[in-house]
C-alpha cells in the first residue's frame, strides 16, 4: 500500500519521470488511431488549451461573484452555444464538466418545476428511448425520477412517436430525445417528440451531448440535418458538450433552457448551514477555472468555420467508412448514421476476435454488448485525429475481417448458460482469477470478460461490472 515517505521524498524530476512511466500502458492516443474517448485538437488549439487551462487552474468557478474572469467567460461560452442552437434572448444556460452533469441538471429542472406547477405529481417519470445514453438513467436514479424507457425501430435506431404516446401518463414531466444517440448516431424524431410534449404541456429535453458541437456546422455545409434545437416548437432544453467534438480539455458541457424562468429549478441554494452562501448552479460546487478557459480560447481560436473545417473531413472519412462497411458481406451497418459515429454488428464474424485483432493492428475500436434490438456491435467515433489515418483504417479492418471470416464464431463460455443467469457476488469473486483479474489492477485482456458481459441479462451485467469496479479501484 502506497503512503507518505517523507525520509525520502522523490525530486520533481524523478516524480515528472513516474507519471510519464504510468501513462505506458494506456491507450495511445497520440497516434491517431483510437476512435472513442479521446477528441483531439489540432496542435495550435491544443496549445492554447493547455496554457488557458494552466492560467485559471486555480481560480475558483465556487462563487460567481468572486472570480468575475469566470462569470464573464461562461456568458461568452453559452452565449455561442444559443446561438448554435438557435436560441434567443429569452434562452438561458450554465456550463458543466460533462454532458452527464447537464443532463443531470435537465432532469433537476423538470423535478423541481413539476414539483412548484403539479404538486399532484408524486413519483415523476421521464419517457425515453433505449438508445437515451446511460446518463438519464444515471439522473433518475439518483433524483429518484423512474425512467419509461420505449422501444427504437430494429432498422432505424430511433423511437416512435406512437409508443412516447403510450407511456406517457398522469406522472410524467418530461420526454427525452437525442440528436444524436452515441451508440448508432441517429437522430431521433425531435420535432414530432417536441409536439407532443407541447401537446400535453410536458418539458422536452434534447440530448445533443455529442451533436451539439458538430451538426450545426454539417447543416452549413450542405449535409441534411433535421432541426433539433430551440428553432423546434416544445423544445424546453438542450444538453451540448464542447469537450467531445468542440476538442476542449476535459470538463466542458453546458445545460441551456428555452426560457431563464425555467432555470431558477435548476439551481440549487442552502442556507440552511452556518457556512458561506451555497447558491449552486451546477452539481459540483467548487470546480477549477481551467476546463471554462480552455474552452473559452478554444472556441474563440477556432471560430465557426474552424469547427466547420473539422466536420468537412470527418463526414469525408465517415462517408469512406461506412461505405466500407455497407459494401462488406461480413458486416452490417446498423442505422443510419447522420454525423461521424457508426455502429456495425456481423453475424459472420467473431466482433470479439476483430476488436482483438485491430488492437495489434494498433487500432482501438469500441465493442458495444447488444441490449435489446441492437446486437453487439462495435462503435466508431471518427474524430480529427483519425482523418488522415482514415484509408489505412479501413484497409486494416477489412483485412482483419477477411482474416477472421474462415473461423467460425467462438461464443462459448467457461460455463454453461445457465450458470450466468444464476451468478451471484460470491461466485464473481471466484471467478476473477481465472479470468486473469487481479483486485487493484487494470486488467490486460478483456474479450473473455466481454463475452461473458455480453451474455449476461442487464441485472448480472450490472452485477458483475460492480463487482469488478469495487475491486479495482482502491
Ligand atoms: C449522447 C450523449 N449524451 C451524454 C453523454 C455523457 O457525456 P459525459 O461522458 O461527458 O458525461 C454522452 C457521452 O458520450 C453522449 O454521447
Amino acid at each position: 500500500m502506497s503512503t507518505f515517505f517523507d525520509a525520502n521524498r522523490p525530486t520533481v524530476s524523478h516524480i515528472e519521470q513516474q507519471l510519464k512511466e504510468l501513462k505506458t500502458n494506456d491507450l495511445p492516443w497520440k497516434s491517431g488511431k483510437v476512435l472513442a474517448y479521446v477528441y483531439e485538437p489540432d496542435p495550435v488549439a491544443y496549445a492554447l488549451i493547455q496554457k488557458a487551462y494552466m492560467m485559471f487552474l486555480t481560480e475558483n468557478g465556487l462563487d460567481p461573484t468572486a472570480f468575475s474572469s469566470l462569470l464573464k467567460m461562461e456568458q461568452d461560452v453559452i452565449d455561442i452555444a444559443i446561438n448554435l442552437m438557435n436560441g434567443d434572448e429569452e434562452c438561458a444556460g450554465n456550463f458543466t464538466f460533462g454532458g452527464t452533469e447537464s443532463i443531470m441538471l435537465a432532469i433537476k429542472t423538470a423535478r423541481d418545476y413539476n414539483r412548484d406547477k403539479n404538486p399532484n405529481i408524486k413519483k415523476p417519470n421521464i419517457v425515453l428511448p433505449v438508445t437515451a445514453h446511460a446518463a438519464f438513467f444515471k439522473a433518475c436514479h439518483y433524483l429518484d425520477v423512474e425512467t419509461k424507457v420505449i422501444p427504437v425501430d430494429e432498422k432505424n435506431f430511433t423511437p416512435k412517436i406512437l409508443n412516447y404516446q403510450k407511456s406517457i401518463d398522469e406522472n410524467t414531466i418530461l420526454l427525452v430525445g437525442s440528436s444524436p444517440s452515441y451508440a448508432h448516431g441517429v437522430i431521433d424524431p425531435i420535432e414530432e417528440i417536441a409536439a407532443l410534449a407541447k401537446e400535453k404541456n410536458l418539458l422536452c429535453h434534447v440530448d445533443a451531448c455529442v451533436g451539439g458541437m458538430y451538426l450545426p456546422f454539417a447543416k452549413k455545409l450542405g449535409y441534411d440535418i433535421p432541426a433539433f434545437d430551440f428553432s423546434v416548437e416544445g423544445v424546453t432544453s438542450i444538453s451540448m458538450d464542447f469537450h467531445k467534438y468542440g476538442y476542449t480539455a476535459k470538463g466542458a458541457s453546458c445545460i441551456l433552457h428555452k426560457r431563464k424562468e425555467l432555470r431558477k429549478y435548476q439551481l440549487y441554494t442552502c442556507s440552511e448551514w452556518s457556512g458561506y452562501s451555497i447558491v449552486n448552479p451546477t452539481v459540483l460546487s467548487s470546480k477549477t477555472g481551467g476546463s471554462l478557459a480552455a474552452c473559452w480560447a478554444n472556441l474563440n481560436y477556432m471560430g465557426f468555420v474552424g469547427f466547420q473545417n473539422i466536420v468537412e473531413g470527418t463526414q469525408a472519412a465517415k462517408t469512406k467508412v461506412e461505405k466500407a462497411i455497407s459494401e462488406n458481406d461480413y458486416l452490417n451497418l446498423l442505422g443510419t448514421p447522420i454525423m461521424n459515429m457508426i455502429a456495425f454488428s456481423s453475424n459472420k464474424i467473431d466482433l470479439f476476435a476483430l476488436v482483438a485483432k485491430m488492437k495489434e493492428l494498433g487500432w482501438y475500436i469500441q465493442l458495444q454488448f447488444k441490449h435489446g434490438i441492437s446486437p453487439t456491435n462495435i462503435h466508431l467515433s471518427i474524430n480529427r485525429a483519425n482523418v488522415e489515418h482514415i484509408d489505412t483504417f479501413i484497409k486494416d479492418l477489412l483485412f482483419s475481417v477477411n482474416e477472421l471470416s474462415n473461423n467460425t464464431i467462438d461464443s462459448s463460455l467457461p460455463f454453461p448458460t445457465e450458470f450466468l443467469d444464476n451468478l451471484t457476488p460470491e461466485m464473481v469473486q471466484q471467478l476473477k482469477s481465472g479470468l486473469g483479474i487481479s483486485d487493484g489492477e487494470a486488467p490486460g485482456d478483456l474479450t473473455l470478460v466481454n463475452r461473458i458481459l455480453d451474455a449476461a441479462s442487464p441485472e448480472i451485467r450490472d452485477m458483475i461490472l460492480k463487482e469488478f469496479v469495487n475491486g479495482l479501484f482502491r
